[in-house]
């Protein structure tokens, strides 16, 4: 065994011990009936669930989820099985003074809302994300996922597309799309008509398989990177159409105003590519920095009300990731950071902006030094009114978290939907990652590089026009002389 494996398994042999029985127990008991083979998928072929085990996992639990999803060959689920009780799910599309706006109405409960723009880098309009020239009562168009796991029910945000995910290799030759995650030779691109892609949702720094000899080998890549048609990130940020923006209050002041505590920081990798550490520990000089997690003496597992502190006693939560590549942004960001009262705190402006709504998080590499970014967040404490502007966005933006339990319309404009929606497309568009090496495995810095710079206050940083505002610096200033 290599020496992570061996560290994966002395940590987690209990929690993988009952996994195994959990799987076995639903797998095997009758009395959940037919039902079974569409509960094991859900459970284990979303993308969230392999998200959350990489969360909760320490170490590069990936090899392990990877082998599960490779190993699955569960029956699939016809179409029509699915869109039982479902006639009514097609999301409505208006139109506003000539704009497209679409209707989102998420399955996991909450008031739809409607939508004019999502914020990515792809260049596709919303409108075309969500057109589909699919065509009714003909063979459906099939993916085949070679060893990428997932299922029928990633469809579930686009069931009125006419598409299906097969895992059968069988298919190949009917296949409009073939999905992989691991190098295997055996796999032959039937023709150039074939979309080929890639599925990662690490990041390429723990995804462990570069692909030097696949040049120009993939037209699209599903995973968080949005420089691709089928881009799958985490969570994404919408521009809300008039009818759906909000007037104040923004956020609940009763909780905020109540306030006492620093910033958060949970982790559960007590090592990482990013050396997010070091920085942690220096902040922590200068400013309080609760820390709780695997290694650490505070806990809170997820998902239990002691997350709520996140409301109601920090002011910031820690969202640096454990490696800095394009576009890689994971839960951290969209789920905590996002849909708490608390004001997250990034490492990297540049990979966050574009994505992130206007205003709505802190860049520790705004700054020249990590005092400096202590002595702003104290005067934002002490300034509820300077606090509270960052959540302005939330009059005009939303954030949504695809948190991979409800496979509904939120997901419609990415992933799955997306290649089902490029299936159909005729003639067939031309997609093509060039240079595969280059644009995933090139795609991170090198380890602890950014944390060096920020440490040694050698960032070359065009600070954010908001941190180098003059008067703003000189109330940061006064702030700090009055509270030494
Ligand atoms: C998007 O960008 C690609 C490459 O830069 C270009 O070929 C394509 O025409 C653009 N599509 C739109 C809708 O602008
Ligand atoms: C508090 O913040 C508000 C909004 O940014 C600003 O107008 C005000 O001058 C600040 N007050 C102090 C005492 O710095
Ligand atoms: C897919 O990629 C291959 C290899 O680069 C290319 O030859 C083919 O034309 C692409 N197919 C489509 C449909 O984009």
């Amino acid at each position: 065994m290599s020496p992570y494996l061996r560290l994966f398994y002395n940590k987690w042999k209990h929690l993988l011990l009952i996994v195994a029985i959990t799987y076995l127990c639903i797998l095997y008991l009758p009395i959940f009936g037919a039902q079974q083979p569409l509960e094991v998928t859900d459970q284990s072929h979303h993308l969230l669930s392999a998200h959350q085990q990489n969360i909760q996992l320490t170490g590069r639990p990936e090899v392990v989820v990877k082998k599960s999803l490779e190993e699955y060959h569960g029956p699939i689920i016809p179409p029509s099985k699915l869109t039982n009780n479902q006639e009514n799910e097609k999301p409505p599309e208006s139109l506003n003074d000539g704009k497209f706006v679409f209707k989102m109405d998420p399955k996991g409960g909450g008031e739809p809302f409607y939508i004019e723009d999502i914020m990515t880098s792809m260049n596709t309009t919303l409108k075309e994300r969500l057109t589909c020239k699919n065509q009714q009562n003909v063979k459906p168009k099939i993916l085949l996922t070679w060893n990428a796991g997932h299922g029928m029910e990633n469809l579930g945000g686009c069931r009125d597309w006419n598409c299906m995910v097969v895992n059968d290799k069988s298919k190949l030759n009917e296949a409009d799309a073939v999905m992989i995650a691991f190098d295997d030779p055996s796999f032959k691109r039937r023709d150039s008509e074939q979309y080929t892609i890639y599925f990662s949702q690490e990041s390429p720094m723990n995804a462990g398989w570069h692909m030097s000899q696949r040049r120009d080998f993939f037209n699209l890549s599903l995973g968080f990177r949005h420089d691709t048609a089928a881009a799958s990130p985490y969570g994404y940020t919408v521009k809300l159409a008039p009818q759906s923006r909000k007037s104040p209050p923004l956020y609940d002041s009763l909780l905020v105003d109540k306030k006492t505590k620093g910033a958060a920081w949970f982790v559960s990798h007590c090592g990482t590519n990013s050396k997010r550490e070091n920085i942690v520990a220096k902040l922590q000089e200068y400013f309080p920095v609760d820390i709780y997690g695997g290694c650490r003496k505070l806990k809170c597992p997820r998902n239990t009300p002691c997350e709520d502190a996140l409301d109601t006693d920090y002011h910031f939560y820690i969202a640096f990731e454990n490696s800095i590549c394009k576009d890689y942004i994971t839960e951290k960001l969209w789920n905590q950071g996002y849909r708490r009262e608390i004001i997250p705190v990034v490492l990297k402006r540049s990979i966050v902006e574009p994505f992130v709504p206007p205003k709505s998080f802190i860049a520790v590499d705004d700054f020249s030094s990590i005092p400096e970014l202590a002595n702003y967040l104290k005067y934002l404490m002490s300034n509820k009114t300077a606090y509270g502007e960052f959540f302005n966005w939330r009059s005009d933006y939303r954030v949504v978290f695809l948190n991979g339990a409800n496979h509904d319309a939120l997901e419609r404009p990415w992933g799955f939907c997306q290649v089902c929606r490029l299936m159909w497309e005729s003639p067939r568009q031309r997609h093509i990652i060039e240079d595969f090496d280059q644009w995933w495995g090139r795609s991170c810095e090198h380890d602890g590089e950014l944390a060096r710079k920020i440490l040694t206050g050698t960032v070359e940083n065009k600070p954010a026009l908001e941190v180098n505002n003059p008067n703003l610096r000189d109330r940061i200033n006064n702030f700090n002389k009055n509270n030494p």
